[in-house]
């Protein structure tokens, strides 16, 4: 079977991570693709150098020609503007939104066929402009956010349980923003309620709640924490990480169930909007979104969340995208 294309669109922070990993995991062969003249060479050539070291069979090019990118099974978007500290996601509106837009009539262009997996930020936003200029399927368009936002609860989960964050379960659903829905009724460690391990340790249930507040604070603003601590760009192994995730289990089919920003068309009683909720990702992009009934309390948090992200493709839209 030939080895399938990986288009990168974005040659910085997260699209030299990117191709680092999918190299090393033999996805696929990858062209990498950005604006900045020599950069992506550059980053090619430095991680195909690595290939006998790691021992990986894959061809890495490094391009700023779109035609380059032709015929790609799979494409992974990281272009435009990081957050610099004091930024929300959504003051990168309009700068990425024009790049997303070039972005996705190349890819509209140059990989038809492609599934798209959206990274730049505002995420639900840029994800909504590239299924619209594309005009591809929704199901072959969507986002990465809510595997990195779960992956980060489970993480402040596991420190605070002291144990591995391989067996802890966490869901993070809604749009990418400050208004995002952390699960925590269904978080779990092998299936033990997170809640019940920590009225156990502190054997006080007030003190487990505020305990778990703060960690769900933590997850809403992780992002944040990291530009504050970088101060020249955003987080960038975690994000590639998540997006290899996904891209590994649509190119071998996985059909993992993982938090992703798809198109919903009524499920969680949303209609025409992208949002993070759990989909299966295999060989056709988002084959199904699973629904689940949320309690008062998180649909109000889900609705809250979705609010922010209509608003979001609204002001978009009024900026003429
Ligand atoms: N076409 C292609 N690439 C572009 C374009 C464009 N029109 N404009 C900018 N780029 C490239 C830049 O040259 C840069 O190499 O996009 C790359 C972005 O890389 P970084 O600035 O390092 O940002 P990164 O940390 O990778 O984050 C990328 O993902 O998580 C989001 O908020 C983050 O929107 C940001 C995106």
């Amino acid at each position: 079977m030939p080895r399938k294309k990986i288009a990168l669109i974005g040659g910085g922070q997260i699209g030299g991570v990117l191709t680092q990993l999918i190299a090393n995991k033999q996805l696929g062969d990858v062209v990498l693709y950005d604006i900045v003249e020599d950069l992506p060479q550059g980053k090619s050539l430095d991680i195909a150098e690595a290939a006998r070291v790691d021992g990986f069979d894959v061809n890495i090019v490094g391009t700023n020609d779109y035609k380059d990118i032709e015929g790609a099974d799979l494409t992974i978007i990281t272009a435009g503007l990081p957050r610099k500290p004091g930024m929300s996601r959504d003051d990168l509106l309009v700068t990425n939104a024009n790049i997303i837009k070039t972005v996705s009539e190349n890819v509209k262009k140059y990989a038809p066929n492609s599934i798209v997996i959206v990274i730049s930020n505002p995420l639900d936003a840029m994800v909504t402009l590239c299924q619209k200029v594309t005009g591809f399927p929704h199901h072959r368009v969507f986002g990465q956010a809510g595997v990195l936002d779960s992956s980060r609860f489970a993480t402040f989960i596991a420190w605070e349980l002291g144990v591995s964050v391989k067996d802890v379960n966490a869901m993070v659903l809604g749009g990418h923003g400050d208004t995002m829905v952390p699960i925590v009724r269904y978080s779990n460690v092998n299936g033990i309620p997170v809640m019940e391990l920590l009225e156990r340790k502190y054997k006080d249930k007030t003190k487990a709640k505020e305990i778990m507040d703060a960690m769900v604070n933590r997850t809403k603003m992780a992002g944040g924490e990291v530009v504050k601590l970088l101060k020249t760009g955003s987080a960038f192994y975690s994000p590639a990480a998540s997006a290899v995730a996904m891209a590994k289990s649509i190119l071998l089919d996985e059909k993992r169930v993982l938090p992703t920003c798809a198109y919903l068309n009524g499920e969680f009683g949303v209609k025409g909007y992208y949002v993070g909720v759990p989909a299966v990702l295999g060989a056709n992009g988002v084959e199904k979104v699973v629904e689940f009934t949320l309690d008062k309390e998180e649909q109000v948090m889900f609705d809250n969340s979705v609010n922010a992200v209509t608003k979001l493709v609204a002001d978009m839209e009024r900026l003429g995208f």
